[in-house]
């Protein structure tokens, strides 16, 4: 049996659990990122299953943090009064805004903030707070979420990596010997929010649409893989571990495999009145 360091397990401090994973954890340089989320903006179902899910009015004020080019902002946009996408990368902004003018949208403002810099003293509050795919390596989560629980007037939601995530991705940095130490998983934000007397709801969107691929390179530059940030010996190994572990759809000629798995977890909660 293993020993229990503490006798009330609602006393261990989940923030310390979650900080510990993450501060090794190198920053990823998402302006080099962004083209690449621009143009695959839509490769699995990920944003059906959020904004399916979203309690939207069309009078709405939405901040959507962590916005990035606007793959969630620009659908919800078109369903509410305004949106704010707050996100540190200019890049991402740059394509967000390019994308808000392709679709003749004007009520898209973008502030160029780190997350973790985000204060309702600053910015005030919104009907509904979104952070989607963008809080997994945020180190002061704790005092993150009480400042957008304290904008969010109706509701926020928040998505975070499930436990299926990137299967295909950490097989590859075992397979060379890299530390695959990952991120925090979904219980450890559970029980942050429970200990701040946050009750969320909680489900998990099980993407089994399993992506397809025209060829090597297009796996490779899938975004998983943080291709801009490897050296030339590990593209080569990343190279060679796909072409063993990609299988080929024997009807359409298409690169697939059963580890190229996505799953995210919804936390969402109604904000209580006070
Ligand atoms: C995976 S993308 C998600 C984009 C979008 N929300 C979506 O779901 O499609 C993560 C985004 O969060 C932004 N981001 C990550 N860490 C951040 C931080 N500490 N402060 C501000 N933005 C951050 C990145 O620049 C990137 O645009």
């Amino acid at each position: 049996m293993k020993k229990q360091c503490v006798d009330n397990p609602n006393d261990l401090d989940w923030v310390v659990f979650w900080q510990d994973l993450l501060k090794d954890k190198e920053n990823k340089d998402w302006d080099k990122a962004a083209e690449g989320f621009y143009k695959r903006s839509k490769r699995d179902d990920y944003q059906n299953n959020l904004l399916s899910r979203l309690v939207l009015s069309k009078d709405d004020t939405v901040l959507d943090v962590g916005c990035g080019e606007g793959s969630i902002t620009i659908p919800i946009a078109k369903k509410v009064k305004s949106v704010t996408g707050i996100d540190s990368s200019k890049k991402m902004l740059e394509f967000l805004n390019r994308r808000a003018q392709d679709n003749g949208l004007d009520n898209i403002q973008t502030i160029l903030r780190p997350i973790e810099e985000i204060r309702y003293d600053e910015i005030g509050d919104y009907d509904v707070v979104v952070a989607s795919r963008s809080l997994n390596g945020i180190i002061p989560i704790e005092e993150t979420i009480a400042e957008l629980n304290d904008i969010a007037n109706k509701y926020v939601f928040l998505t975070v990596f499930g436990p299926n995530d990137r299967k295909l991705v950490k097989d590859f940095e075992a397979s060379i010997g890299n530390d695959t130490n990952s991120f925090p998983h979904y219980n450890y934000l559970f029980n942050i929010l429970f200990n701040m007397g946050i009750y969320p709801n909680i489900e998990r969107f099980d993407l089994t649409d399993t992506p397809r691929y025209d060829n090597i390179e297009d796996v490779m530059n899938n975004g998983k893989f943080r291709i801009d940030l490897m050296s030339d010996d590990e593209k080569v190994k990343l190279r060679e571990y796909l072409e063993n572990a990609m299988i080929k759809d024997p009807e359409t000629g298409k690169l697939y495999s059963k580890l190229d798995t996505t799953d995210w977890m919804l936390f969402w909660w109604k904000k209580e009145k006070e």
